[in-house]
Formats: structure tokens, sequence, C-alpha cells
């Protein structure tokens, strides 16, 4: 049996803005295994970071968690839980983060203090959390620098950020990030900024730490690319929603949901003719402070039906691990088949080879 790590269920986030409120995260329900990694995708503005924010406790002061819960597994004992979403910014921090949950920031430089050297940083935390000496702290933070792939860890312990590559800096991030043996690890988009190999380079590192450590992995990214290289299960979102989750396997093979459908249709495909422009998704994402009546995705849905005007989805369960919300799922929709080529594409089973 899968052993649970987080359990999120009716997760609704908004902040207070002069415009009125957003609603940022709208009834997320997401779940993640030991040692498995979710993957959260979907564009600009849907609501990725705000959801692992959330988890983490990182609320600006205009945001407020409306409803639902954010459950924390213990290691030993899957039963023995403890719901974050009640927890203080004080008591997360003292308690969950950086021992339970750690995360890597979308940008390496905001995470990294730009006066203190990368040897300092590291050993903060060991120092703080684990109650470690700071000979014991310098010589782990030696082994975590070395465990990240940095040659000449003891020279590079003296360096400042500002010394470093951009690839070297979000490893400094991942190893600091992991130093104090947190059992989740959620990594926003730690890739974007870096140049393609560079990128392999650092979701190798953090595929290597997951299987020696065997931490659980949240991860976000734009990408349906670096989605089929890492994921077990995949979450897409869109306007704050979950619209379709499941198994890498549904998702790539078995794809239900026209949004799901867009994504993969604007992914690089190796055997298109090159001459073809890639897919863009017509249209542009909703405003989040003033969302249309019905499915925010319909008016960018060549696929939309009535309903999504009238009316925003219900999640409609396809398996135990797949679901999706489009009325096209309904016993009263009209059957319709995935785009020609992302059929062509399922086709050929390399769409997961990413
Ligand atoms: N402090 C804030 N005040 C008001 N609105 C905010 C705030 N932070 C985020 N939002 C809004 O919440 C929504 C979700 O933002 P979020 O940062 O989660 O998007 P994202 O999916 O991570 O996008 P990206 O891929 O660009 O990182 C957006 O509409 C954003 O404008
Ligand atoms: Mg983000």
């Amino acid at each position: 049996m899968k052993q649970k790590a987080l359990t999120i269920r009716d997760l609704c986030v908004s902040f207070q803005t002069s415009a009125g409120p957003l609603r940022a995260v709208r009834h997320v329900d997401l779940d993640l295994y030991r040692g498995e990694t979710l993957a959260i995708v979907g564009e600009s503005g849907s609501g990725k970071s705000v959801t692992v924010k959330t988890i983490m406790g990182i609320l600006s002061n205009n945001q407020r968690i409306d409803s639902g819960s954010i459950l924390y597994h213990s290691v030993e004992d899957e039963t023995d839980t403890i719901d974050l979403s009640k927890l203080s910014r004080r008591e997360m921090r003292r308690k969950i983060n950086g021992t339970h949950i750690a995360m890597v920031f979308q940008d390496p430089m905001t995470s990294l203090d730009p006066t203190m050297t990368i040897g300092m940083q590291l050993m903060e935390g060991m120092i703080y959390h684990l109650k470690l000496t700071k000979a014991q702290a310098r010589q782990r933070a030696i082994a975590l620098l070395e465990m990240v792939g940095i040659t000449d860890a003891q020279k590079r312990m003296k360096n400042y950020p500002h010394q470093l590559s951009g690839g070297m800096r979000q490893r400094v991030v991942i190893a600091i990030a992991i130093s104090c043996n947190p059992d989740i690890l959620i990594c926003d988009e730690p890739t974007t900024a870096l140049d393609v190999t560079i990128q392999a380079k650092i979701l190798e590192l953090i595929q290597d730490i997951q299987k020696k450590t065997g931490i659980s992995v949240v991860f976000i990214t734009h990408d349906l690319g670096v989605v089929a290289k890492v994921a077990d299960y995949v979450a897409v979102m869109y306007a704050g929603r979950i619209v379709e989750k499941g198994t890498v396997q549904d998702i790539f093979y078995d794809p239900r949901h026209p949004y799901t459908w867009g994504l993969m249709a604007s992914m690089p495909d190796i055997h298109a003719d090159s001459s073809q422009r890639l897919y863009t998704i017509p249209g542009t994402p909703p405003n989040m402070l003033n969302l249309p009546q019905g499915d925010p995705f319909a008016p960018r849905n060549a696929y939309a039906l009535e309903a999504d005007f009238v009316e925003e989805p219900p999640i409609f369960q396809i398996s135990e691990t797949h679901s999706a919300a489009t009325w096209l799922l309904d016993s009263r929709a009209p059957h319709v088949e995935p785009p020609q080529a992302i059929k062509a594409r399922i086709g050929r089973k390399e769409i997961s080879h990413g």
C-alpha cells in the first residue's frame, strides 16, 4: 500500500485587492504519496505558486484561506496528521518548514542572501533545526554540496551567491532545501531561468535525490515535457482550479480535458512537419478578478458546449486515479474525440518520452 504524505481537500484561497476579492485557488484537491512526484502544470496565473506557498504557510497580508484542509501525514504513521492550514506562521516555521517540508523557489536569487557565503547559508538551518555544532554543520554542508554536484565544495563554501553561475546557485538552493532532511520537497519551476542543458541536469539531480532519500516531490512547471520526465501524478490547473488530474499515463495517453489537449498540442513534436508552427492555445487566461459565468476556459475552448457558458462543470471521475472537470464527460454530451494531432502522438506512444 502506498503511504500518503499530503492530502489537500477543497482548498480555497483568495486575496483581498482594491478591486475586490481575487479567488486564486478554488476547490483544490491534491494527494501526494511517499517517494512520488506530483507535477502541477498550467499557464501563468493559474494558481500554482499560490497553492504551494499556502502549503508552506507563506501567505501575504491580503491573503486568506477561505476553506479546506492541508493534511500533513507523519512519516511514521500516516493516520497521524497535522492540518497545516490551521497552524500559525510561527508554528509553521518552527515545526514544519525546512524540517518536514522544504521549498525551492522559482528564482534562486530571491532565496539566497547576497551578503552571506553559501557555506553560512547552508549551515544556518542545520545549526538551528538539527542542533548541530558549527563543525558538524560545516562537515555536512560540504557533503551536501558534493551531493548536489558542486566540485571543490570546500572552496565553494566561502563563495557568495554572485560568484556562482545560475545552475550552481540552483544546486545550492536545492542543497539548502534538503539540508534538514525534509520528507517533502516542493520545487516551484526550479529550471525556467536556466538554459536547456542545465535545466536537464537540475531535473536529473532532483530525481537522483529522490531515489537516494525517498523524498516526496511537488513539481511546478509550465512545461508538459518536464512533467513527462519527472511526474508520477499530474494535476492540470486553470483559473485556480484543477481541471484534470491523473497518473502520468492517464494524462499522456488518455487526456480528456480540452485544455490538456491544448497544452499537449503546444508541445514540440519531433514527427511533425517542421514547417508547421507550434500550436498555441488561442486567447489569454481569464481575469481572475472577474471570472466569466460558467467554465472560465469556455471562451478559449473550441469544444465548448452551451452548458459551458452557463455553469462551471463539476469534476467527473473517469477511473480511480483519473478525473476531469469538463462537460464533455457528462452523459448528455455529444461524443468528442481529441484532436487528430494528439491522437497521432498517443498512437506513437511517444508523448511521455518528453
Ligand atoms: N499578493 C497577491 N495579491 C493579489 N493577487 C495575487 C497575489 N499573488 C498572486 N496573485 C494572483 O493569484 C493568481 C495566481 O497566481 P500564481 O502566482 O499562483 O500563478 P502561477 O500559476 O504560479 O503563475 P506563474 O506560472 O506565472 O508562476 C494570479 O491571478 C495572481 O495575479
Ligand atoms: Mg508561479
